[in-house]
């Protein structure tokens, strides 16, 4: 059953498509023309689009004004599948066990955004027409931060006007659990380089006169945050807005727990700011998370040297109101007061994106409520979430049109883990949500 369905997954998985890594630039390119043609055999117009960076696809219906218009969005690109090793079958060749796919992009977003490509196709396919136009959007850089999608956005605004933009690339707060993702964090990246001496040095003949870069990128992470857990940036949490009651009453009345959170991580005890469950510290509160850090030996057995440098990958996750260019300013303020004496500090900003906060009631909303209802069989949970999706708040600046954003990832899903994972059942449920989602849309106008 649905064979022919998970077959045209199980071939959009093959892509090895990482945005981030340049060595995958064919591989970019060859999936956004692979979707073209999926579309284009599914009965869509569609075409590639051109970005200063890896290319966009977009597909649609033919325009009827009278009819509301949806712009389903999604992302082709995955994360690096790295550490190769951790895999049990590996992340490139797709391999179905006990009801689950395991690749990388099989949840993040590559089943996903299928599952709404296929359920709308399966509409057209009977025949019929749709009660609202349909655009898709499906992008190639959202792991790196969507820098050339707003452009694209502005080019073709007028053809991607839309009403409502409908989203999954966020989980569920249980399996199976319907979840409309109602808030998202904002992001802020940032890389540092300590400089040290001119060469590496034997760490004997210098060490005790010479500042170690290494111990200095140290100190300067560890820096980040106070004993609690908190933040230490002066001025990280100015912006910040208090958590209101109703969102602390919708965090508690989750189907998730601490325990649940703790079990998922697979740790023996959670860590963080003091004061909120684990739920509201990922989806409400902002962090500094230090991605990977590096310098000096990490050969077999021993090396006695001091390192000539050394250097950090940081992100910071963002809620309403925090600003991502102010966020890097204030960090970059810190890290440059705490730097040690004897080291030349480098500081390079990346990625940032904006929070994103929308009102679960809207009537837009309250269809999208209704639309997972019919699809899980039970009241959705409503849920402020930890991960980012930087263009969303670029879609409401520049098409004016709020994201829903409708779960679909297992908790245990894996993403950007090794052996990301994605529940067939999954699949074919989204596959229904896309068609209930046109359904009460169109019901609307
Ligand atoms: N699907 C995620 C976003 C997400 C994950 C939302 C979990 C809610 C819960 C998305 O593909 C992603 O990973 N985004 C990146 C964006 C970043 C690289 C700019 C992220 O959140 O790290
Ligand atoms: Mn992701």
């Amino acid at each position: 059953m649905n064979e022919r369905e998970v077959n045209t997954l199980l071939e959009f998985l093959r892509f090895p498509s990482v945005s981030t890594q340049s060595e995958h630039v064919v591989d970019m390119i060859a999936c956004a023309e692979w979707l073209k043609q999926k579309f284009l055999d599914l009965g869509f117009q569609a075409d590639v689009y051109q970005t200063g960076g890896h290319p966009a696809v977009i597909a649609r219906t033919p325009h009827d004004p009278a009819q509301p218009t949806i712009l389903v969005y999604g992302h082709y690109d995955v994360q690096p599948p790295e550490p190769l090793a951790e895999w049990t079958t590996p992340p490139f060749q797709p391999s179905i066990r006990d009801g689950r796919i395991y690749a990388r992009g099989s949840t993040d977003n590559k089943g996903q955004i299928m599952a709404h490509i296929l359920g709308a196709g399966d509409l057209l396919a009977q025949g019929g027409t749709l009660p609202v136009n349909l655009i898709f959007l499906v992008e190639g850089e959202e792991e790196i931060g969507s820098d050339n999608l707003g452009p694209l956005l502005e080019r073709h605004r007028v053809e991607l006007d839309c009403d409502v933009i409908v989203i999954s690339d966020t989980g569920m707060a249980a399996d199976g659990y319907p979840t409309l993702t109602f808030s998202l964090r904002g992001i802020a990246a940032l890389e540092f380089t300590v400089h040290g001496p001119s060469h590496d040095l034997h760490s004997g003949v210098f060490g005790g006169a010479v500042m170690n870069p290494v111990t200095a990128a140290a100190r300067l992470i560890a820096s980040l945050h106070d004993q609690d857990g908190k933040v230490a940036i002066d001025g990280f949490y100015n912006d910040v807005r208090p958590l209101l009651d109703w969102e602390r009453e919708a965090a508690a009345a989750l189907p998730i727990t601490d325990a649940d959170i703790r079990a998922l991580a697979g740790v023996a005890e959670l860590a963080g700011e003091p004061g909120f469950s684990a739920i509201e510290r990922v989806g409400a509160r902002p962090t500094a998370e230090v991605n990977g850090m590096g310098g000096g030996y990490r050969g077999e057995g021993t090396k006695t040297v001091l390192p000539r440098e050394a250097f950090a990958k940081l992100t910071f996750r963002l809620v309403p109101n925090q600003k991502p260019e102010e966020i890097l300013r204030l960090a970059e303020a810190h890290l440059r007061a705490h730097c040690p004496k004897g080291v030349r500090l480098e500081i390079l900003s990346g990625h940032g994106g904006e929070p994103y906060y929308v009102d679960p009631n809207s009537v837009y909303g309250k269809a999208s409520l209704r639309a997972l209802e019919r699809v899980f069989g039970r009241r959705p949970a409503l849920m402020r979430e930890g991960g980012s999706i930087p263009i969303v708040t670029t879609f409401k600046k520049v098409l004016g049109a709020d994201s829903l954003l409708l779960a679909l990832a297992a908790p245990d899903c894996r993403a950007h883990s090794p052996n990301e994972n994605f529940p067939l059942e999954n699949f074919f449920a989204g596959m229904k949500l896309n068609q209930a989602i046109i359904e009460e849309i169109g019901r609307l106008k």
